[in-house]
């Protein structure tokens, strides 16, 4: 089941010819070396299911683009998104003056966020070109002999590393600036959230390496990866589960996602670590060292992280030989990497090999394919989630793979399963997803067994037999019934949960009984339990119906943002919860709350808040019963913690104390704020609204300060309290 929660919310659409593909496990490659066909004659027409086709990959490929460069939530695995890619550029290829409503893809992605100032590249960043097979390899190896005319090539080996390009200028050996590639031209500045990792140092250092003094140029800018460890993925997204957030999917979303955060602070509480490998512009240009391991050392020297034990190889099996190496290691090292790349040493021989408009010809990255088995479907099963949504589950057959038994795996809609026309009994391969997830890529039609028939979703709710509908231009189905009692059930349990009401003793199974056997049907419901009614449902004793009572009792006080979270508004995680919490600080105020208010206190920092979030959650917030429930709640009183009171002269402020005050000892400063409505924390976050700073104020101050917090002191506090 935990391999469940690192499903992507959406799987990648397949034509039957793209699954095919797929199994024949080596994509073809994307690169300008790749060989396509002769465009046809001039004046052929495309026939409109190809116009139609290019339309679709070229939405499809710009909304994954999005979702990986900007929003770093990728839902779809690289050889997925390569797949489609290669699909297009085939058929563009083919078609070469095909014009379609949507705009053609850019040969590299743009991770602009438009949070961050803009930082033009002095030498642009690019991509590299990748091959998967050796004849690919050592067709590259042929173009660069050619192009410098020996056959003699020395090659310098590293793995690719698998998370956020950045590139650090430094001036005078001063580090200046960092930044991402961006669109390869310009990137996002993201200079003090690298400056907040504490790991790259202000000035590089003077050193001698070999014997002689290391250089330091005027103006560099070197070029790196940011990337997490896998025991920093784990620790990060066992923390978001209990908090009721959603994991990262992979190390390298977790990477790109924490440099794009707008609060410095919060990047410091996450490891994030740096490589450097290469150059940008370099200033002045005749410093530039001989070879990649002159540079190497220079790096080492100047005391930047670089790649350990690269190989330096003379020829190019030499260098395949190394890239098996890094292949087999793979899985022994601590953090993601997706390939290796092969470079060309000697920087005299690569200045004149130079680049193409995407890629340097003087490397070449090779991509290790993604782990992948091949399986039997033994079922379909289907899930009701808590907004009504029905999730396909693919059973499998168990199947041993990357060290852990795969069962299931998501489908994600009735597209999905269309779209490969899944058939019961079909042998599937399955793919780890950034080495996490397990996915179905392809079927083996060879193997289909006669008899088998195409797969017909659903009409019908699996849990309460309601009809199943979908919404216009969206591939999910959904149960409408609010008393379906599968949605009854996971409602229940995330109001239960530790992040929201933290009702401890109401498990899936538990949840699932009391819907069936003590009439629950809303969270305030459990309010109404009592222990008799318990004791008659079944797997419930005496000690489990008295734990469970005082629990639900216990959680009558919890913090109001916490019943915010609990009432699993759409759009409203864990994160909103508290802004929601703070603009809107009772049941009356949500009751009332519209839209101009809502996009004030929401538009938090993140990704920025789409209309659609505003509407679905108004027309919620409207619905009939979702009053009704709010209402019954307050009635309840559940959600009495000092902070719902919603009064006092420092209700919805969060508040962060630093150093000594005149007056008060810390604890009587903590009492009267929480009395006058406040919250009180340690630190300074994203979600704090107010500094109080006395004496000798500690880090606190310079945090609020690069946050934008208001800062006030210890008079100012006073007449605040006093104002009531
Ligand atoms: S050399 C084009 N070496 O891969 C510039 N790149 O697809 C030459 N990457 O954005 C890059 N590990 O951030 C190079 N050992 C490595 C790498 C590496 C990861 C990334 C790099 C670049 C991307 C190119």
């Amino acid at each position: 089941m935990f391999a469940f929660r690192f499903l992507p919310r959406r799987l990648p659409r397949f034509t039957p010819l793209t699954a095919l593909l797929l199994l024949t496990v080596v994509l073809p490659a994307t690169t300008a070396f790749g060989g396509s066909p002769p465009p046809l004659p001039a004046g052929h027409e495309a026939p409109p299911a190809v116009v139609e086709r290019i339309d679709e990959l070229r939405r499809e490929i710009a909304r994954h683009d999005d979702l990986y460069f900007r929003l770093a939530e990728p839902e779809i695995t690289d050889a997925e998104y390569d797949a489609l890619k290669a699909e297009l550029r085939r058929l563009e290829a083919e078609w070469p003056d095909i014009v379609t409503d949507a705009p053609p893809v850019p040969e590299i992605g743009d991770d602009r966020t438009g949070f961050f100032p803009t930082h033009r590249h002095i030498a642009p960043m690019l991509s590299l070109d990748k091959v998967t097979t050796e004849e690919e390899l050592e067709a590259f190896d042929r173009r660069v002999r050619q192009a410098l005319g020996r056959d003699a090539i020395n090659y310098w080996v590293e793995p690719k590393f698998d998370g956020i390009a950045v590139s650090l200028t430094f001036e005078n050996g001063r580090f200046t600036r960092a930044a991402t590639r961006g669109n390869g031209e310009e990137g996002d500045d993201i200079t003090a959230n690298v400056r907040a990792l504490g790991i790259v140092p202000e000035v590089l250092r003077r050193a001698v390496a070999d014997g002689r003094a290391v250089p330091g140029p005027d103006l560099i800018e070197i070029r790196g990866e940011l990337f997490a460890s896998y025991e920093e993925f784990e620790r990060l997204n066992a923390a978001r589960v209990t908090e009721g957030e959603r994991p990262f999917a992979n190390p390298r979303n977790l990477a790109a996602g924490t440099m794009k955060l707008r609060e410095p602070a919060e990047v410091a509480e996450r490891r994030i670590e740096l490589v450097c490998f290469g150059w940008g512009g370099f200033v002045p240009e005749d410093g530039r060292p001989a070879d990649l391991r002159g540079f190497h050392e220079w790096l080492a020297a100047w005391g930047l992280p670089v790649v350990e034990e690269p190989e330096m190889m003379r020829g190019i099996e030499e260098a395949m030989a190394a890239v098996r190496r890094i292949g087999d290691e793979r899985g022994e090292l601590p953090f993601p990497i997706d390939g290796a790349v092969v470079k060309v040493a000697a920087v005299e021989d690569a200045d004149v090999l130079g680049w193409s408009t995407t890629a340097p010809r003087w490397a070449v990255a090779w991509k290790f394919a993604p782990p992948r088995a091949a399986t039997r479907l033994r079922g379909i099963a289907f899930q009701v989630g808590r907004t009504g949504a029905v999730t396909p589950v693919a059973e499998l057959e168990p199947v041993e793979f990357e060290g852990a038994t795969v069962e299931r795996s998501s489908l994600h809609n009735a597209d999905e399963i269309a779209r490969l026309d899944l058939r019961i009994g079909d042998t599937v391969l399955v793919e780890k997803a950034g080495d996490i997830i397990p996915v179905i890529v392809g079927v083996d039609r060879a193997q289909r067994p006669e008899d088998s028939e195409p797969f017909a979703f659903p009409a019908l709710c699996p849990s309460c037999g309601g009809p199943l509908h979908r919404q216009p231009g969206r591939a999910v189905h959904f149960c409408g019934n609010r008393e379906c009692p599968e949605r009854v059930a996971r409602t229940i349990e995330h109001f239960a949960s530790s992040a929201a009401l933290n009702i401890r003793g109401l498990g899936p199974r538990t949840v699932e009984a009391l819907v069936r056997e003590a009439g629950v049907r809303s969270a305030v419901d459990l309010y109404r339990l009592d222990a008799e009614t318990l004791l008659g449902v079944s797997g419930i004793g005496e000690r489990t119906a008295a734990n469970l009572l005082a629990s639900i009792e216990a959680s009558r006080g919890a913090r109001w943002e916490r019943v915010v979270y609990g009432l699993g508004l759409p759009g409203i995680g864990a994160r909103r919860a508290r802004s929601l919490a703070a603009a809107a600080v009772d049941y009356e105020a949500l009751l009332d709350v519209d839209a101009e208010r809502l996009v004030a206190g929401l538009d938090d920092g993140g990704a920025g808040l789409s209309a659609s979030v505003v509407g679905d959650l108004l027309a919620e917030l409207a619905l009939p019963e979702t009053r009704q429930l709010l209402k019954e709640l307050r009635d309840a009183g559940v959600g009495s913690a000092p902070e719902l009171s919603g009064t006092g002269p420092l209700a919805g402020e969060v508040v962060v104390v630093t150093g000594s005050l005149p007056d008060w000892t810390r604890a009587e400063v903590v009492a009267l704020m929480e009395a006058a409505g406040a919250g009180v924390r340690s630190r300074v976050t994203g979600e704090t609204t107010l500094l109080v700073a006395g004496e000798r104020p500690g880090s606190n101050l310079e945090r609020a300060r690069a946050l934008g917090v208001p800062v006030i002191d210890a008079a100012e506090l006073r007449r605040r309290l006093e104002e009531n």
